[in-house]
């Protein structure tokens, strides 16, 4: 038990009475609150999530490993994923955020399938890359922004003349099972025949554009320092429960914190940032993650672009958003 000398805070020592008491508590599946509230009940949020870089000078071989021991097909998706040593057991990269890195050769799909957790994914190399949502055939290249919102059906591959694609899959697969609310179903066919997906009267709670270009994406950034990916219908996020943006960064930025957590991919250049007291040099296509409510700032010598995705839709939904 966290004792706490604080007038409404928990502060019971033990007894052997009170020590009789508890085990005779939890013969019942009960439990003694004064116990555990001040852990349950923090002054601030308490992030199990560690502020980590994965740096893809090391991961990239174990990535491409992948792909020589493990069939596409058998993997149904061949994905490195990033664990956060705080979160392994909700295999998250931080909080309620799950990120990977999927790698696919020429010739090579994904069985076309739809799960209750919302995907996106940036391209980060190869050629020949596509991928089909709702029967939407997407073709993808270097630093694209895709989403497979919930729900939607989608399969992915690499064109037999393309070359070995590598992307990272982002997903709340974290929030889903926190909440017991995931589901997953594979499609009827193996893969989808593409057709155009009608956009009329759209209502569906996540953006009608599923690919993002970068060169329009990058064109915008250069003009406002910080890109957006928005749903053109309503001006907000692209997806109910998680948030993307473009950063370009020239100097160094004012030290920040918020409650949500954030992925960040470096899309181009290489800088630093401090997170949570801890100092990380990146480069392109280095991966690295803030925890919700620690303090963080970015920083380069010259021009770097951050990719980032977060569950800040999520969290603003619920009325839990809060920044210093
Ligand atoms: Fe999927």
């Amino acid at each position: 038990m966290k004792r706490e000398n604080v007038v409404g805070r928990a502060n019971v020592e033990d007894t052997p009475e009170l020590e009789a008491y508890y085990r005779a508590l939890e013969g019942e599946e009960l439990g003694a609150l004064w116990n555990v509230a001040n852990e349950i009940e923090p002054w601030y949020p308490q992030p199990k999530s560690v502020p980590t870089l994965w740096a893809w000078k090391r991961i990239h071989p174990l990535v491409r490993k992948a792909a020589d021991l493990v069939s596409a097909e058998k993997a149904a998706r061949r994905v490195v994923m990033l664990v956060n040593p705080g979160r392994k057991e909700w295999s998250a990269a931080a909080g309620l955020l799950y990120t990977g890195v999927q790698v696919m050769n020429p010739g090579e799909f994904t069985s076309a399938h739809r799960h209750q957790a919302s995907a996106l994914r940036f391209v980060m190399e190869g050629r020949g890359a596509y991928t089909v949502v709702d029967g939407e055939r997407l073709e993808v290249q270097k630093r694209d922004f895709v989403l497979t919102p919930n729900g939607t059906w989608h399969d992915h591959g690499v064109e037999a003349d393309g070359t070995q694609c590598t992307w990272q899959d982002g997903l709340d697969i974290p929030l889903m099972n926190s909440l017991d609310a995931n589901f997953y179903e594979v499609h009827p066919k193996i893969v989808q025949t593409p057709s155009r997906l009608s956009r009329s009267n759209w209502k569906k709670p996540y953006s009608p554009v599923f690919l993002y270009k970068w060169d329009d994406a990058y064109k915008s950034l250069k003009r406002k320092k910080v890109f957006d990916y928005l749903n053109p219908l309503t001006g907000g996020p692209v997806m109910p429960t998680m948030g993307a943006r473009l950063e370009l960064i020239r100097s160094s930025s004012a030290f920040v914190r918020h409650t949500g957590s954030v992925i960040y991919q470096v899309a181009a250049g290489h800088g630093w940032s401090e997170i949570g007291g801890k100092r990380f040099e990146w480069e392109e296509k280095d991966i690295f993650c803030v925890p919700s409510w620690t303090r963080y700032r970015h920083g380069a010598s010259s021009e770097a672009v951050l990719f980032s995705f977060n569950d800040l839709p999520a969290i603003k939904a619920l009325s839990l958003y809060r920044e210093e």
